[in-house]
């Protein structure tokens, strides 16, 4: 395992490659509409980060053809867009995307309903996207990296929800997987003790049924085996002494 400690000036690349990301999000969110194509959000997204000076990481990442995944519904992660998929009010989606700014990666996902959407998957949202704000309570220096997979696990298991083991959170920096990976579910080991200046990204994926997913034959779409919705949530953090920085998220954002 080989985990890079970032410098104060590395951090600084990080946090701004991490802020134009965190915008991009903010603007696919707005652009958000029944009736558009997972491939004009795609579009979009690669238009906003070329502008910003950054590189899509996602774009040809071990040849996966889009600049943003886009997953719909009972797809978890890494839905490859296209024309012909067109969202649904109804729908939840996820925007999972990064990019590269000088040299530094930064990655984030959200999950968005599209247009009004049902309690349920509102509350499999809002668990998501809690999870990781519990899981990033135990991210500081000394803690052990086991402390955050059990804090979202015990929080995601009280709704009953299940938990995807097959991915998982990662190291980040001038690589966009870096060591150590961050599981979302219960560990036996301990695992690495953090230590500040760490870069990782903590991204907890939640599926409403059974936690087993499969893959579609593009051999990149990842989908609940259950067809049952799934939700994601993802920031690029900074470990430090106190609380961690959080990379990709913007001041004002709920
Ligand atoms: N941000 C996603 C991840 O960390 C996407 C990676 S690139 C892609 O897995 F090729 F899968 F899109
Ligand atoms: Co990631």
């Amino acid at each position: 395992m080989q985990i890079f400690i970032k410098t104060p000036d590395q951090i600084d690349l990080m946090r701004q490659s991490g802020h134009l990301l965190a915008q991009v999000h903010a603007e696919l969110h707005q652009a958000l509409r029944p009736g558009m194509s997972t491939l004009e959000i795609d579009t979009l997204g690669e238009e906003l980060i070329r502008k910003m000076g950054g590189i899509p990481n996602c774009k040809n990442y071990e040849g996966f053809p889009g600049s943003i995944c886009i997953s719909i519904n009972e797809e978890v992660v890494h839905g490859i867009p296209s024309a012909d998929r067109i969202l649904q009010e109804g729908d939840i989606v996820t925007f999972d995307t990064g990019l590269i700014y000088k040299g530094w990666h930064s990655d984030a996902a959200r999950t968005w309903g599209v247009g009004s959407i049902s309690p349920e998957k509102k509350q499999l949202i809002d668990v998501t996207k809690q999870s990781f704000f519990e899981g990033i309570k135990k991210a500081r220096a000394g803690n052990r990296l086991y402390e955050i997979s059990k804090a979202v696990d015990q929080y995601v298991t009280k709704y009953g929800y299940g938990i995807v083991h097959e991915l998982t959170g990662h190291g980040i920096g001038q690589s966009l997987h870096e060591d150590p990976n961050v599981p979302n579910y219960r560990q036996i080991r301990r695992g690495i003790k953090l230590q500040k200046g760490m870069t990782i990204c903590v991204e907890p994926m939640i599926t409403m049924g059974k936690r087993y997913v499969g893959w579609l034959d593009d051999d990149w779409t990842v989908v609940t085996v259950d067809g049952l919705p799934a939700a994601h949530y993802e920031n690029t953090i900074v470990i430090t002494d106190d609380e961690p920085e959080i990379l990709t998220m913007l001041e004002d954002e709920e």
